[in-house]
């Protein structure tokens, strides 16, 4: 288990700050990161590629965590970043992440999009369709420029995880179809506007079943590559994606050394620089949610228990069923007797639900919880739903601890939006 969650339930803090001390500094809700965390995650993926004898590269994808000071922590362990926005492309540059180690991904990216990803200066934009890579090359073209493009395929293999976050199946938006890649990347190699650089792909998230989908996908991506280097084209790297798996409950997903094997197995003999885009595997155990019961209510025959964050601040649970870790933030509850409760936020819709018939103690108005595994689509999934400022953000690291984002003023929720004058005087 991260050793994270060893510390929480050792001693109830994160590095060496106790989560209680955050919590009544700051208010609830708020997330926690640490900085230890993300930086042993970090290194030891990219000390089980290296074990494997492999040349790769580690793009964060920045939209599991994009705050700054975490995108700061991982910049300096030496990440590069998968962005697929101008505002992830900018916050990744704001945390000191060179544009040369910056990926751009996705399945829409606009004009002004690809036009910033060039002016900065992009390691390498994934193409996801004909009709982009023409949209890039005509980009590119009038800025007098070459684009760096890799074309993302779509390998139509299951990565068995749960049908919103798969993306390699041929139903799925992304990629090109890799029955067509090979005669798409002959014309990018003919357009003036584009510099083919390799084959990408990215099956889906949270993957926990095993390696035979990512042995699916490399396998394609391995043959195709065969296949357009053996016509004379040029493929100088390859993007393997994100997606791996962290137990959020019970599951075992695979290691960072069976993915770096399955690499190896499949791609290795190509002999081709790797790239990784993980973003949950990263960041996921590395964060918490904070948050305090505002009081605890009885049904007709269950326990409600009634917390200051919602489904506005952690999603997962009600878009994707998602299981968190819920633990009580004081020693005593840790013994208390347990029993089955629904723990659920105050939004106004049956979904703001977080979880069913759960063990846990009496949780008294007041008590603090803290939601495990939230360092990932935590934050950055946050909406103002409910008229609902966004929660404050903190950093741990080591003793040290600094709020990295104040909590949202219920004035700045207001405040970039406006009445037109003809409807009258508001105040
Ligand atoms: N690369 C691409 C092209 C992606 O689309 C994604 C995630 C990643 C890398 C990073 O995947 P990771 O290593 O984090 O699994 N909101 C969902 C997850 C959506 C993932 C979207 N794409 C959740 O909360 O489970």
């Amino acid at each position: 288990r991260p050793h994270l969650k060893a510390h929480v339930l050792d001693g109830l803090v994160m590095d060496d700050v106790p989560l209680v001390q955050i919590a009544q500094r700051v208010g609830t809700p708020t997330w926690v990161y640490s900085a230890a965390t993300l930086r042993r995650r970090y290194g030891a993926l990219r000390d089980a590629l290296a074990e494997a004898g492999l040349r790769a590269s580690i793009h964060f994808a920045a939209k599991a965590n994009d705050s700054l000071a975490v995108l700061r922590v991982i910049a300096a362990e030496g990440a590069g970043a998968d962005v697929v926005s101008e505002g992830e492309l900018r916050a990744a540059r704001a945390a000191g992440i060179p544009a040369g180690r910056i990926v751009f991904s996705g399945v829409g990216k606009t004009e002004r999009e690809i036009a910033l990803a060039l002016e900065e200066g992009i390691l390498q934009i994934n193409a996801e369709s004909a009709e982009e890579v023409e949209r890039i090359s005509a980009v590119a073209s009038a800025m007098g420029r070459v684009a760096p493009v890799s074309l993302r395929i779509n390998p139509d293999v299951d990565a068995r995880t749960h049908a919103k976050i798969s993306t390699g199946l041929a139903e799925n938006k992304f990629g090109i179809a890799y029955t067509d890649a090979a005669a798409l990347y002959a014309r990018m190699a003919s357009l003036p506007g584009i510099r083919p650089i390799g084959l990408a792909v990215h099956i889906g998230s949270q993957i926990t079943e095993g390696m035979a989908g990512y042995r699916a996908a490399y396998a394609r991506v391995a043959e195709l590559a065969q296949a357009l280097m053996g016509r004379g084209l040029p493929v100088e790297r390859l993007d393997c994606g994100g997606g791996l798996g962290i137990p959020y409950r019970d599951e075992l997903p695979p290691s960072p050394a069976a993915l770096a094997g399955a690499i190896k197995a499949t791609l290795g003999p190509l002999g081709l620089p790797v790239m990784l885009e993980p973003g949950r595997w990263i960041a996921g155990p590395a964060g918490v949610l904070l948050s305090s019961v505002v009081l605890q209510k009885r049904g007709q025959n269950r326990r409600f228990v009634v917390l200051d964050a919602a489904m506005n601040d952690l999603v997962r649970p009600a878009m994707y069923d998602a299981w968190h870790g819920i633990l009580p933030l004081a020693p005593d509850l840790l013994h208390a007797p347990l029993s089955p409760a629904d723990v659920v936020g105050p939004v106004c819709e049956s979904g703001d639900t977080f979880t069913r018939g759960r063990a846990l103690p009496d949780l008294p108005p007041g008590a603090l919880v803290a939601f495990l595994d939230a360092g990932a689509y935590g934050a950055t999934m946050s909406s103002t739903y409910n008229a609902r400022p966004l929660a404050a953000e903190v950093l741990v690291d080591g003793h040290r601890w600094a709020v990295t984002r104040p909590r949202q003023t219920h004035e700045a929720l207001l405040a970039n939006q406006l009445v037109p004058d003809w409807l009258g005087a508001t105040a």
